[in-house]
């Protein structure tokens, strides 16, 4: 028995009670507890049972600390307070509960009459937690729960379908979350359903699951910036728009003629077309700035003869990492664009195998206000977003800006594990795109700890306060600024006069 249930203006109802917590009983947030339906409660819902709540708020009082005056006389004489009184001996704590429902043979139906002041409150067997939380016994492991150490496998499909928004402060956990995911999803057996895993990576966080002592290094591929290429042959009038919003209809249309011309000649030569050859062929127009928006597009340093890599390197159980940590922001958008692009339109047509398209920093690659040339990759990302679930095509988009994250993609997700935030804007932000997290949890989420969650929305049935597990791959773990200073002390050579000289 963990305490009894009290009395007050407002409860107990059929959404909240609170209880007094016994002597040196413990509960934490996030835990859930039963009553037993009185005999008057039993009748009025019509059934034996209990009812489950989950622990959302938790308070200490005591009376002899109410008054301020005598506290502050007490601490003046050198007699302590608790001498004089038996003060510690009037501290208890009040733990406030939601109701989830009441739980029936196996299944929690909606209360639909409170439980009594006086009534006890018990622990909850792992079985129940587990079935109330819709938590299974074969999905993805994630770690496990933080009120107890109930491990929390979470369903594959409600987890990720309807995509997963990871959100949290910087240093918050969600790259090592993901790198959980991923480790989940490519130790899957075959005949349970496998996904293909491609990362879209901006800092190379995910270069570890190639490392030689890495258990997944056979499952992985890891596409450098420099190793990208796009085939010129792609880069028809209606895709130069969509890469170049700025590119008006006069040079549209002339550009639709150039590329047409150019692409029959080296079809006649037999051989593929480059950006070369269309930036040669542009030179000679010269009512429109096309040879300018060319070469701009050449900057990019992206288009070639070929694709590469090709979408046959997506397979199931396999994770495709762009390390995309050397290019710059706006080509960083352009691979995003291209192979998001090509990835779902080749899962349309049911060339490649379902899979999680997992967006790093997802507010870089659709910011919620952008301008034009800054969002390539945007409508890609939401198209996928709104489209993606009936075709297997699932986003796992990571964000440490929430406010700076499209509105349109994030509110097509349907599963959040929120890390720790402390940002109002962000946690405001949360809370209106998040159906299914209330205050408390909102609150709970400016004091978790790095690596500490809460699972909201599809993947389980009620809000999950989650402690990740640790993960087998080597990661780009967060480098010490000390450490840095060492080592590049450690290969500084120390300068002789002649070198000082020699600066001079
Ligand atoms: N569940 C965990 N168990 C152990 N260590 C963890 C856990 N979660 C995070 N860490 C550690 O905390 C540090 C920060 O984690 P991580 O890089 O995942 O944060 P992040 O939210 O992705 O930050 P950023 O937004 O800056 O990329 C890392 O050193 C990581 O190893
Ligand atoms: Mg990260």
């Amino acid at each position: 028995m963990l305490g009894t249930i009290i009395s007050n203006e407002e409860t107990p109802s059929t959404k909240e009670f609170c209880f007094v917590l016994g002597p040196e009983r413990v509960v934490s947030i996030g835990q859930l507890i039963k009553v037993r339906l009185s005999h008057s409660a039993q009748s009025e819902n019509n059934k034996a049972g209990e009812i489950v709540a989950i622990v959302k708020r938790i308070t200490r009082q005591n009376r002899y600390y109410e008054f301020a005056e005598s506290i502050s006389q007490y601490s003046k004489e050198a007699k302590s307070f608790e001498t004089s009184f038996p003060a510690r001996d009037w501290e208890y704590t009040t733990i406030f509960c939601t109701i989830l429902g009441n739980y029936v043979e196996g299944n929690l139906t909606r209360c639909g009459f409170p439980p009594s002041p006086g009534d006890a409150v018990f622990d909850v067997e792992p079985e129940v937690t587990k079935k109330v939380l819709g938590i299974t016994d074969n999905g993805l492991l994630l770690g496990h729960l933080l009120a107890s150490d109930l491990q929390c496998t979470v369903d594959i499909s409600r987890l990720l379908q309807k995509h997963l928004a990871v959100l949290g402060m910087s240093g918050s956990g969600k790259s090592h979350l993901v790198n959980v995911i991923i480790e989940e999803l490519l130790k899957r057996d075959p005949n349970t359903g496998r996904l293909a895993v491609i990362v879209l990576d901006p800092h190379g966080d995910y270069a570890g699951f190639s490392h030689p002592a890495s258990p997944f290094r056979e499952s992985t591929i890891v596409v450098k910036g420099d190793a990208i290429q796009i085939s010129a042959a792609h880069l028809s009038a209606s895709l130069l728009s969509e890469l170049v919003p700025s590119l008006t209809a006069a040079a549209r249309r002339e550009y639709s003629k150039l590329f047409a011309k150019v692409k029959e000649a080296c079809a006649n030569e037999g051989k593929p077309i480059t950006l070369d050859e269309l930036i040669t062929a542009s030179y000679e127009s010269t009512k429109t700035n096309l040879s300018d928006v060319l070469d701009e597009v050449s900057q990019l340093k992206l288009f070639g003869a070929f694709d590469s890599p090709g979408v046959n390197i997506v397979k199931p159980g396999k994770l495709v990492v762009f390390d995309l940590s050397n290019l710059n922001n706006r080509a960083k958008q352009v691979v995003a664009w291209f192979f998001g692009r090509k990835l779902f339109n080749q899962r349309r047509q049911g060339n490649t195998p379902p899979f999680v398209l997992v967006v790093e920093e997802a507010h870089l690659f659709a910011r919620e206000k952008a301008k034009s040339e800054n969002s390539i990759s945007k409508p890609v990302i939401e198209s996928i977003a709104r489209e993606g679930r009936k075709f297997g095509a699932c986003l796992c988009l990571v964000s440490q800006r929430p406010v700076q994250l499209s509105t349109t993609a994030l509110s097509q997700c349907n599963s959040f594990i929120v890390m720790r935030v402390t940002n109002p804007y962000d946690l405001q932000h949360i809370g209106e795109s998040c159906e299914g997290i209330d205050k408390n949890s909102l609150d709970a989420i400016t004091t978790l700890r790095p690596g500490e969650g809460i699972v909201i929305g599809e993947a389980t049935n009620f809000p999950t306060f989650v402690k990740i597990r640790p993960k087998s791959t080597l990661g780009a773990s967060s480098v010490k600024l000390e450490d840095l200073a060492k080592e590049f002390e450690s290969k500084t050579v120390e300068l002789k006069p002649s070198d000082v000289d020699a600066f001079l």
